[in-house]
């Protein structure tokens, strides 16, 4: 069965610095190397969960600058719908300033532009295909009105909806209880939470208001926990060599959609979540390291 997707978003493009170690602030570094990719979180999830197999439809803004081509390049070589896209004339496509060090640790900055000004309209105009999903899937790098208008809308519907609260802000517990999963890391779940969180899981049971509203914390190259009201289960992760962790959080809810939708339960999703993580972290880039589906399939059941 293809799971069909919606993802409301962001799309940036890269611009991506590799560098033996960070700069310190007032120090100058050399780097090795410089590349421009297609990035933006919302973007990253809906190519990812394309490349994973599913039929993906993307609500976002772009500038019309050059910028915005490398988004269209990508969306169409991965058969993502970009239908309800809105090439904005006022402002600039979304960009990210990224360093990477030797280690695969990156910083980023992100300048919102055009991700800022997605409009209710957007959504609405899009109603047709959330309608006929099976899940939505929302981040918080876009103006944050949008947000839950756009999980209300798949609510509306029935649609199953993932809320990635990344990057880190802090927002409404009416927003949240809109999400039928919700996949923090660790930063975005002490924001959620409002200070320093020693207990993962009764931070994560703390914001869940609905008896059926699961969280799935992302715990970097250890793996992810799921908390629900009542439950918690830890799923390991795979040992690789990471080159560069760019895009591992948003291959992760990628794959997450992708598997629920397509029938897995949970822990088998989250697993399918990790192992595409795990594989996107050894190659430099965000949605250029999103890895196939049968290499997926392959680290999940390699005899
Ligand atoms: O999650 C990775 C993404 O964050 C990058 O592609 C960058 O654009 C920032 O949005």
């Amino acid at each position: 069965m293809t799971a069909k997707i919606v993802v409301v978003g962001s799309f940036n493009a890269d611009l991506v610095s590799y560098m033996e170690r960070m700069p310190r602030p007032g120090e100058t570094v050399h780097g090795d190397r410089f590349a421009t990719g297609a990035g933006g979180k919302g973007s990253n999830q809906a190519v990812a969960a394309a490349r994973l197999g599913a039929d993906v439809t993307f609500i976002g803004r772009v500038g019309n600058d050059v910028f915005a081509n490398l988004a269209y390049e990508i969306w169409d070589a991965e058969g993502v719908d970009h239908r309800f896209v809105t090439r904005d004339d006022e402002v600039a496509t979304g960009v990210a300033p990224i360093l990477v060090d030797s280690s695969g640790e990156n910083m980023i900055v992100v300048v919102l532009g055009a991700n800022r000004r997605i409009r209710k309209r957007d959504i609405d105009a899009a109603r047709p295909r959330i309608a006929e999903a099976d899940m939505m899937v929302v981040q918080l790098e876009v103006n944050l009105e949008i947000v839950p208008y756009a999980l209300k809308s798949a609510k509306e519907y029935g649609v199953t909806t993932i809320l990635n609260p990344a990057p880190a802000a802090a927002i409404a517990a009416e927003t949240i209880q809109l999400a039928d999963y919700l996949t923090p890391n660790e930063t975005e779940l002490e924001t959620l939470s409002g200070g320093p969180v020693a207990d993962v899981v009764a931070a994560a049971r703390g914001l869940l208001t609905r008896g059926d509203q699961t969280a799935v914390v992302t715990l970097g190259a250890e793996g992810a926990r799921i908390v629900t009201p009542e439950e918690t289960h830890f799923v390991p992760t795979f040992a690789v060599d990471a080159v560069d962790t760019t895009g591992a959080g948003d291959t992760f809810n990628a794959a997450l959609a992708v598997g629920l939708s397509e029938g897995m339960a949970l822990p088998e999703a989250v697993r399918f979540a990790n192992a595409a993580a795990a594989l996107c972290v050894t190659k430099p880039g965000a949605a250029d390291s999103v890895p196939a589906r049968a290499d997926v399939d392959a680290l999940l059941a390699p005899f």
